[in-house]
């Protein structure tokens, strides 16, 4: 791949800012039977940080939504799979999210997780981009507010590749390639 790739968050800031939002989280929810329901694949990273710093008791559950396929722009359709079998009702339940772009993908998992009666609903991503006319989605959690950039790193990928870099970065693709 002949990409070139923009450091835009360390490792060592996104560690910092991690443990902020643990910290929220366990603050906010003690006492309440608490579900983590991770987005597969690249929350994967993330969510593994996180929860290892949330010092109250919770479970965790995988939901997997894809709307990209291998390109680097939305298809505009969102396929969700294993979000019916989730128990969940009655939990207070987090979503974990590696990146709101256009928020599709969220708003389409918000939707079907109601359907299952959790007793709240609330969203964590590590990345939020701000993109002109996104409908506005309620985040209760931020890791960072990114501008509109393609990004790879901390388990977010562009066609599966450059989920193990430590830090986020920019993908910027070779001059006249997609
Ligand atoms: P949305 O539906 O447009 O909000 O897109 C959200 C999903 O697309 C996320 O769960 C990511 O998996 C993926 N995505 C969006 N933007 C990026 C990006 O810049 N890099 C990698 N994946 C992204
Ligand atoms: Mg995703």
């Amino acid at each position: 791949m002949s990409d070139r790739l923009r450091p835009l968050i360390s490792a060592r800031r996104i560690k910092k800012r991690v443990a902020e939002l643990a910290g929220q989280i366990t603050a906010d929810h003690d006492g309440a039977p608490l579900t983590l329901v991770i987005v597969l694949k690249g929350a994967t990273v993330f969510a593994a940080d996180l929860m290892r710093q949330i010092g109250i008791p919770f479970v965790i559950d995988f939901v997997r939504a894809s709307s990209y396929g291998k390109a680097a722009q939305s298809s505009g359709t969102v396929l969700l799979s294993d979000e019916q079998r989730l128990d969940i009702a009655g939990h207070r339940v987090i979503v974990v999210e590696d990146i709101v772009d256009t928020g599709l993908t969220i708003s389409a998992l918000v939707a079907a997780l109601t359907q299952l009666a959790p007793a709240s609903l609330e969203i964590c991503t590590l990345l939020h981009k701000h993109i002109a006319g996104a409908k506005p989605i309620m985040i209760r959690y931020k890791g960072f507010d990114i501008p509109d950039a393609f990004v790879v790193g901390y388990g977010m990928d562009y066609a599966e590749h450059y989920r193990n870099l430590p830090g986020v970065y920019q993908l910027i693709p070779p001059e006249g390639g997609n």
